[in-house]
C-alpha cells in the first residue's frame, strides 16, 4: 500500500491541539499528535512532510518547561511553531524571550509581509487571535519578521533557508479569519503535501486492511445506535460479510423509537444483528436509585452482563470491535484530568468477554471523518448525523428516581423538541438538544382549573467537542412552539424551562 503523507503535531500541552489536528485534516493532510518529548530519531522514522509545534502554557526559561530535541531542527522537515512553540523556537536558535507588559488576549490588528509564501492569497492587514504572557521580543539571526501587530513587534518569524517559520497568534482558532489559509499555505507551499488525505480511500484501504487481519475469523460488536459504532459494524461487515455478529442492547432508555430506527437501518444489510430487550432488566436494576454515579454504574454493569450471556451463547469470538476515535487517543496521553462523571460508553469492553484482540478500525479519525465514512459506506444522513447520546440514555435526563411513566414523559417532550428543532432548520447548527425531567412540581393554571405538575427542562448547545459548549440562542418562536406542544400534548407537564447555563460550569447532561 502506498504510504500515505503526514504530518506531525508535537504537543507542547495546547488547550488547542485538537483544533490545529483538525485545520491540518480539512486540508485533505494527514496529521498526527505526538508527545514533545519525541526524539528526532522517531521522527525520522515516521518521515513526516512539515512539524507543528502547539502552544503551550509553560515559559521556556521555567526548569521544567518542555523542550524539543534539538536534532529535529537539523532533519531538513519544515517546521511551524504556533505561540509557545514560536518561543520555543527562538529560545532555541538565539532569539529572545520577553515578558509582555500586559497579558495579552484577543483579537488585534495583524499585518503581513505579503510577498511571504506562508501569507500566500491573503490580505496584508487582516486580524488574528492572541493569547499568551509571553513573546519571541527579538527573534534569531537569519530570521526575518514577517507579521506584526501594535503590541507584539515579532508576530510571525521566517527562516527560509532553514524552513523554520513561527506564529505567536493562533493560527488554528476561527477567530483568526485567515488562520486556516496560513495553515494550507504552510502545508502546500512549504511542506509540498500534495492532500492525500480522502475518506473513499480510507474506507477502501480499511476494508482491505480489516479482510487481511480477521481472515475467516469472527468479529463481535457491541451496537448502540450513536455514530461511531454504527459506522464501524458497517466498516467491518463490508470487510467480512456474517463474520461479524453486532449485539444491540436495548436498555429501554434510548430515545423515543430508537431502537427500532436502529434495527432498521441494519436489517437492510444482511447483518448478523441481534437485538436484546433488557429493558425489564435495567429497569428493576435502577428501581429506587436517585444518585446519579450509581445510576452510570447501575447501567455499566447491567450492560455488561447482558453483553456476556448474549456473546457466550454465540461461543468465542476472535475480536472485539472498539468504536474508539482519535479523540479518545489524543486525551488518553495526556495526564488524568478529575473525574467529573464515571463515563459510561454503551459498546464499552466488558471484561469477561472470551475474545484474542480488539480491533479500533476508526482510532485515526475525528468525528466529522467518522461521518464522512458512514456516508460513503452508504449510511443514512439521520443516522450519520446522529447527535452525541449518552450511553446511559434518558438515565441521566431525569433527575431522581427512574420510573417508567417519567421515561414516557421525557421520551414525548425530547420527541417533540427534536422534531421542532429539525423542521426550524437547526438541527445541524446546533450541537446537542434533548428534553429532561426536572424533578421539580409547580403550581400552574389550566382552563380554570389549578395543576400541579412536573416541570420539564429543554437543553440545546453549541460544542465543538463537549468539552466546553454554550447554549443556543434558539430562536423565540422556535421555543414557543415547542413548549406549547409539549404543554398540550404530553400529560402531567405545566411547565416548560430553556436552560441557558454554557459548560462550564454547568455540564451538558444533568447527571
Ligand atoms: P457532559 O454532561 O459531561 O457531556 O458535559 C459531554 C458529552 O458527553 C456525552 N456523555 C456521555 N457519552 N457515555 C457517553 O458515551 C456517557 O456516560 C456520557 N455522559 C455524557 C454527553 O451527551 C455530551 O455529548
Amino acid at each position: 500500500m502506498k504510504q500515505r503523507e503526514l504530518v506531525l503535531i508535537l504537543d507542547f500541552g495546547a488547550q488547542y491541539r485538537q483544533l490545529i489536528a483538525r485545520r491540518i485534516r480539512e486540508a485533505g493532510v494527514y496529521c498526527e499528535v505526538k508527545a514533545s518529548s519525541i526524539s528526532a530519531k522517531e521522527v525520522q522514522k515516521l518521515q513526516p512532510k512539515g512539524i507543528v509545534l502547539s502552544g503551550g502554557p509553560s515559559v521556556v526559561y521555567e526548569e521544567d518547561a518542555p523542550k524539543l530535541d534539538p536534532e529535529i531542527l537539523n532533519l531538513g522537515i519544515p517546521i511551524l511553531g504556533i505561540c509557545y512553540g514560536a518561543q520555543l523556537l527562538g529560545h532555541m536558535l538565539g532569539g529572545k524571550v520577553e515578558k509582555a507588559a500586559h497579558r495579552e488576549y484577543g483579537k488585534k490588528e495583524l499585518h503581513l509581509e505579503p510577498s511571504h509564501a506562508l501569507f500566500k492569497d491573503l490580505d496584508q492587514h487582516t486580524s488574528c487571535w492572541m493569547s499568551h504572557t509571553y513573546y519571541l521580543a527579538s527573534p534569531p539571526e537569519g530570521f526575518a519578521i514577517i507579521a506584526e501587530t501594535d503590541t507584539c513587534p515579532v508576530a510571525g518569524v521566517a527562516n527560509d533557508s532553514k524552513q523554520i517559520y513561527g506564529l505567536q497568534f493562533h493560527p488554528e482558532v476561527v477567530h483568526t479569519p485567515q488562520g486556516s489559509q496560513m495553515i494550507r499555505n504552510f502545508l502546500f507551499e512549504l511542506c509540498a503535501c500534495k492532500a492525500d488525505w480522502k475518506m473513499e480511500s480510507f474506507a477502501d484501504n480499511a476494508i482491505m486492511a480489516l479482510k487481511e487481519k480477521i481472515g475467516n475469523k469472527k468479529v463481535l460488536c457491541g451496537l448502540s445506535g450513536g455514530v461511531d459504532s454504527s459506522v464501524a459494524a458497517m466498516l467491518i461487515h463490508k470487510a467480512v460479510g456474517k463474520q461479524l455478529t453486532c449485539i444491540f442492547v436495548d436498555h429501554g432508555l434510548l430515545r423515543k423509537n430508537e431502537g427500532d430506527e436502529v434495527e432498521a437501518v441494519f436489517a437492510g444489510h444482511d447483518f448478523n444483528l441481534i437485538r436484546v430487550n433488557a429493558q425489564d432488566r435495567f429497569y428493576a436494576a435502577l428501581h429506587g436509585v436517585s444518585d446519579p454515579e450509581q445510576k452510570r454504574k447501575i447501567i455499566g454493569r447491567e450492560f455488561i452482563h447482558v453483553f456476556e450471556a448474549e456473546s457466550k451463547k454465540l461461543g468465542g469470538t476472535d475480536f472485539l470491535v472498539q468504536g474508539t476515535i482519535y479523540p479518545d487517543v489524543i486525551e488518553s496521553g495526556h495526564g488524568s484530568a478529575a473525574v467529573i462523571k464515571s463515563h459510561h460508553n454503551v459498546g464499552g469492553l466488558p471484561d469477561h468477554v472470551d475474545f484474542e484482540e480488539i480491533i479500533e478500525p476508526l482510532r485515526d479519525l475525528f468525528k466529522d471523518e467518522v461521518r464522512e465514512v458512514g456516508r460513503v459506506l452508504g449510511l443514512p444522513d439521520d443516522l450519520v448525523d446522529r447527535q452525541p447520546f449518552p450511553g446511559p440514555g434518558i438515565a441521566i435526563r431525569i433527575i431522581g428516581e427512574i420510573t417508567e411513566d417519567r421515561i414516557a414523559l421525557v421520551q414525548e417532550a425530547d420527541h417533540i423538541f427534536r422534531e421542532e428543532l429539525r423542521l426550524a432548520g437547526l438541527g445541524k447548527e446546533v450541537w446537542q438538544y434533548f428534553a429532561a425531567f426536572t424533578g421539580m412540581k409547580s403550581v400552574g393554571v389550566m382552563g380554570d382549573e389549578r395543576t400541579y405538575s412536573h416541570a420539564v427542562a429543554l437543553r440545546a448547545v453549541t460544542s465543538v467537542d463537549g468539552m466546553t459548549a454554550d447554549w443556543a440562542r434558539i430562536p423565540f418562536p422556535v421555543l414557543e412552539r415547542v413548549s406549547n406542544r409539549i404543554i398540550n400534548e404530553v400529560p402531567n407537564v405545566n411547565r416548560v424551562l430553556y436552560d441557558i447555563t454554557s459548560k462550564p460550569p454547568g455540564t451538558i447532561e444533568y447527571e
